[in-house]
């Protein structure tokens, strides 16, 4: 009886660490802890979080091109958006996150 209850401890602790490790951080997370630094304020000309106007050109090129210049950073963008250990994913939830937000 101990011996089961044992083990499935030990599996219930290693699944726990198997998900954090591969959690994704939502676009919201991401945003909220990197990107809002410049997207909230609209800070060094970044279009601002929620701003219509500010996003409907950006849009309008296409999520390709947007991928592109958050991977490579453009004038007071820079590469990744600081978030240096984000997946595509991430950055690409994130972008949708604020992309949304404008519609
Ligand atoms: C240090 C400030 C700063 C941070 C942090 C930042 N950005 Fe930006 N971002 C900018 C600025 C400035 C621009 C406008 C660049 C331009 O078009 O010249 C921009 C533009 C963009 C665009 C539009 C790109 C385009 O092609 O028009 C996207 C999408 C974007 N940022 C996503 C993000 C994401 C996602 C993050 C977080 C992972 C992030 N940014 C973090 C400053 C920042």
């Amino acid at each position: 009886m101990m011996k089961t209850t044992a083990s499935l401890t030990i599996a219930a602790a290693l699944f726990a660490v198997a998900t954090t490790a591969s959690a994704e951080r939502s676009g919201k997370d991401v945003y909220s802890t990197k990107c809002f630094v410049c997207h909230a304020s609209g800070a060094a000309g970044a279009p601002k979080f929620g701003n219509k106007d500010d996003w409907a050109p950006r849009i309008a090129k296409g999520e390709d091109a947007m991928m592109e210049t958050i991977h490579k950073g453009k004038g007071g963008m820079p590469p990744k958006g600081t978030c240096a250990d984000c997946s595509d994913a991430e950055l690409k939830a994130a972008m949708e996150y604020m992309v949304n937000a404008a519609k």
